[in-house]
């Protein structure tokens, strides 16, 4: 027994910032921005926070799925910085819905709502859930350096939600890592410790864009071939691949090596710059809102990012539109 996706949802913050805008802020240009990453405008976080918005998207998804927060079994957020260290997301979500299961966060960076789908089909696996609620909130405004044009013209904030019921339309699901904290990463806060030798970090995204261009490429290449594979299907009968939002050149240059033709790769990076964790179920909502997907359609989805990570899976949609 896997799952069936039943349900999903997203929700971001009201305040859109243009590529012009962030040109006051740093020596950047409109022009710039969408040649070398295909985005135009990302969401940011005012006076809403990290649970409103992750909150917002899981209510769609519920309402979408017809299910009450008392029926989950499970809540897995996957977010890279809750606005606590613990609690988890996870568990003001449940409070906040009135659910009451068990619930935690995993921290996969750009993959985590892959690595999110693994854990619970794991709990489905094993006979111990029977409806699951998946979130994954980002709130990268939070975490770049706002003086550093490199980083912060790509990120923006938002959430994506699914809701799972046992079922078999997971047909193939697979995540990786390869430790490398070298060319991307987020320090944590060192702490107060009066016994500590260490100095803290600034704790910013630092990125070496090209390094991770290549990953990327790589990655979502690889992981595509790999998913699809192994879900005893063809390239060719995936009617829609959803890729983790990080640059569309990325995308561009991962779907010119494979047997799956361009028009079949989705993307709102214009809209939503990266949104981490995010990216995907963000997607796959506006997708599935604007009636794209059609029962026993095949969906492969494939991230990459921090970690170095990725996740990928191929889905059977099972809604009516
Ligand atoms: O979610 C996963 C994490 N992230 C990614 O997947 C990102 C992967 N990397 C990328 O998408 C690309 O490497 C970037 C979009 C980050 C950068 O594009 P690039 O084509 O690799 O540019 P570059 O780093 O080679 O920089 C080219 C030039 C440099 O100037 P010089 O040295 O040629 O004079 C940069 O200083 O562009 C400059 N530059 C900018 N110029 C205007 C870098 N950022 C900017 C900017 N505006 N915002």
């Amino acid at each position: 027994m896997s799952f069936s996706l039943i349900g999903t949802g997203s929700a971001y913050p009201a305040r859109r910032v243009t590529n012009d805008e962030l040109a006051r802020l740093v020596d950047t240009s409109d022009e710039w921005i969408r040649a070398r990453t295909g985005v135009y405008e990302r969401r940011v976080l005012t006076d809403e926070s990290l649970e409103d918005i992750a909150c917002a998207a899981a209510l769609r998804a519920l309402e979408d799925a017809g299910v009450a927060p008392r029926e989950l079994d499970l809540i897995v957020c996957a977010t890279i910085r809750n606005d606590y260290i613990t609690p988890s997301l996870a568990c003001l979500l449940q409070k906040r819905l009135g659910a009451g299961c068990m619930s935690m966060d995993i921290n996969a960076a750009c993959s985590g709502f892959l690595y999110a789908l693994d854990v619970a089909d794991g709990y489905f696996a094993r006979g111990r859930i029977k409806k699951a609620l998946v979130v994954a909130a980002e709130a990268m405004s939070k975490m770049v350096d706002w003086t550093d044009r490199a980083t912060c013209v790509l990120f923006g904030d938002g959430a994506g939600a699914a809701v799972l019921s046992e079922g078999n339309d997971l047909l193939s699901l697979r995540v990786t890592a390869s430790g490398n904290a070298e060319h991307l990463g987020i320090p944590n806060i060192e702490g107060e410790c009066p016994f500590s030798l260490r100095a803290g970090k600034p704790q910013h995204v630092y990125m070496n864009g090209q390094e991770v261009y290549k990953f990327a490429v790589n990655a979502l290449c690889r992981e595509l071939e790999a998913i699809i594979d192994a879900a005893g299907v063809r390239q060719e009968d995936i009617a829609f691949v959803l890729p983790h939002q990080a640059n569309t050149r990325i995308i561009d240059a991962a779907a010119g090596k494979l047997r799956i033709g361009a028009e079949k790769y989705l993307s709102n990076i214009e809209r939503f710059g990266n949104t981490s964790a995010a990216s995907i179920p963000i997607l796959m909502d506006e997708c599935r809102r604007k009636n794209m997907f059609h029962p026993g359609d095949l969906l492969a989805l494939s991230a990459f990012g921090g970690g170095f990570t990725t996740g990928a899976c191929v889905l059977r949609w099972c809604k009516q539109s």
